[in-house]
């Protein structure tokens, strides 16, 4: 009888998330991306053990990383996009602040026992610039491979104002703007991640569209008479508590017919799949207090009873997000 689940790769599933923390601490997808070449010019040029370098660079080639012909190491073709530190849908920022969160997770058996985060606080969200820059980095490099199959999903009718409801980097606004340039549109984050995202995006000319507004999105008052209100990413932060007040200030900011489109991880109604959002809730829950992952059947019901309507869910295509669009 085939087996349900492999236990061997699920225990061991660690490896290959350090297989590729150790590559990215190395340096190997940048100088790799950069021309092709044999372990021994690698082991030169980042200075490593041969005989280890070499098992390192087998592994990724194992997992579908790398490639390997006549002895060449060379990043593997689809995965080049993601690899590359210099495409524009590098991934490199996102999986370096994953390695952030790796020691957590060893913290994890304290985190259940206690019922409180293994963080003092959230470093990413201000205390620490560092931390918050590689935080906005890492989300705006997840925001670019995400992009490809989040935008087909938005269509905010041209001229519309929109409000980008913790925005992040604001990623998804500026591809909307460079999409449709008629868009108006407000990216509100907390005071530091708008400070870190400005710098990101310094010159774009998709910035014409957009205005940064620092603020936090439970006291700060919206632009009013909006279009269309995107709230992607944010859901998980949020207990149950406050989450009546935050969407009826929504409602009340849209204009009757506008849309509200909620983008994050989301669960079923058992709480127990899809499996990435089940163990993603315990990500968040190593780091902060209340966080949640929110069922999507849930949200759906709190939207209705607050006065939206014509509630849609559907799966971000090869994601593991969910979206669930109302209407004010
Ligand atoms: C995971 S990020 C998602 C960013 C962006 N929407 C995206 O999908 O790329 C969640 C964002 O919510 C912001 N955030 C959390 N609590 C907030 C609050 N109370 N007010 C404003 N922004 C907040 C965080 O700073 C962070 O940038």
């Amino acid at each position: 009888m085939a087996q349900k689940v492999n236990l061997v790769s699920l225990a061991s599933g660690y490896w290959q998330s350090f297989a590729i923390g150790a590559a990215l601490d190395l340096g190997i997808f940048s100088e790799i991306a950069q021309h092709k070449q044999d372990s021994e010019s690698l082991c030169k040029t980042l200075k490593c053990a041969p005989a280890h370098l070499t098992a390192l660079l087998n592994s990724l080639c194992g997992m579908g990383l790398l490639v390997k012909q006549d002895g060449l190491y060379d990043l593997d073709p689809e995965q080049r996009p993601f690899l590359d530190p210099d495409s524009p849908e590098s991934m490199l920022g996102a999986f370096a602040f994953n390695q952030d969160l790796a020691g957590l997770w060893m913290k994890l058996p304290d985190c259940v026992r206690s019922g409180k985060p293994v963080l003092p606080d959230n470093p990413h969200l201000g205390n620490d610039p560092d931390r918050t820059r590689r935080f906005v980095e890492g989300m705006h490099s997840r925001a670019g491979l995400m992009a490809r199959n989040l935008l087909p999903c938005l269509h905010p009718p041209q001229h519309s104002k929109i409000l980008d409801v913790g925005g992040g980097p604001g990623t998804f606004s500026l591809k909307l703007a460079e999409r449709d340039p008629s868009l108006q549109i407000t990216v509100l984050d907390l005071p530091p991640v708008v400070a870190a995202a400005a710098e990101i995006h310094a010159g774009k000319a998709a910035l014409a569209s957009i205005t940064f507004l620092g603020g936090d999105y439970h006291h700060s008052d919206f632009p009013q008479e909006l279009d269309y209100i995107l709230y992607c990413g944010a859901l998980h932060q949020e207990p149950d508590q406050g989450l009546d007040a935050l969407f009826t200030k929504m409602l009340t900011a849209l204009k009757p017919g506008g849309q509200l489109v909620v983008v994050d991880l989301m669960l079923d109604e058992d709480r127990c799949t899809p499996v990435y959002s089940a163990l993603f809730d315990l990500n968040m829950m190593l780091m902060r207090p209340s966080s949640k992952v929110h069922s999507s059947t849930m949200l759906q019901t709190r939207l209705q009873k607050l006065g939206f309507k014509n509630l849609k869910c559907a799966d971000i295509p090869e994601t593991p997000y969910r979206r669930v669009q109302a209407e004010a």
